[in-house]
């Protein structure tokens, strides 16, 4: 299958618990490759511009915070069917809901601190992906 694109963020509740190569790692095995991957502090412009959909959503203020809470990795990945391989290995939003063995149901501690974002749609892979990267910063 032709590899396709997605963007993922680990989360601060993630970064803080030193989780960042545990859930690489969890990509990885699922057959993600990692080909753009930085480390930074979202400010909060950059935090409600990304969750703009969600603008009018009541927890849209608190998500924006909890992003801005920590440093996220944000990541391209690769690989054959990549958006719908990243959603499947994440698991359902709330951990709860989550199947076994995936990122949210064995690392995430909650609804907001899900440990992990992935992009919906190949069409909001690549909105996301050009939200945070130059196409020279993805090295596939
Ligand atoms: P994410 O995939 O990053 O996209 C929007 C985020 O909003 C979602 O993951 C959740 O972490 C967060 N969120 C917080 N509260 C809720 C809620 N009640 N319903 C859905 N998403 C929520």
């Amino acid at each position: 299958m032709a590899a396709t694109r997605t963007f993922s963020i680990i989360k601060p509740d993630a970064t803080r618990r030193n989780l960042t190569g545990a859930v690489t790692k969890m990509l990885e095995e699922a057959g993600l490759r990692v080909v753009a991957s930085k480390r930074i502090q979202m400010t909060r412009e950059q935090a409600e511009g990304f969750y703009g959909v969600h603008r009018e959503r009541p927890f849209f203020n608190d998500l924006v915070s909890f992003m801005t809470s920590g440093p996220v990795v944000v990541q391209v990945l690769e690989g054959g069917n990549a958006v719908q391989r990243n959603r499947d290995v994440m698991g359902a939003t709330n951990p709860e809901n989550a199947e076994p063995g995936t990122i949210r149901k064995e690392l995430a501690e909650s609804i907001e601190a899900n440990s992990v974002h992935g992009s919906d749609s190949e069409e909001n892979a690549r909105i996301e992906i050009e939200f945070f990267f130059k196409p020279e910063e993805i090295v596939g």
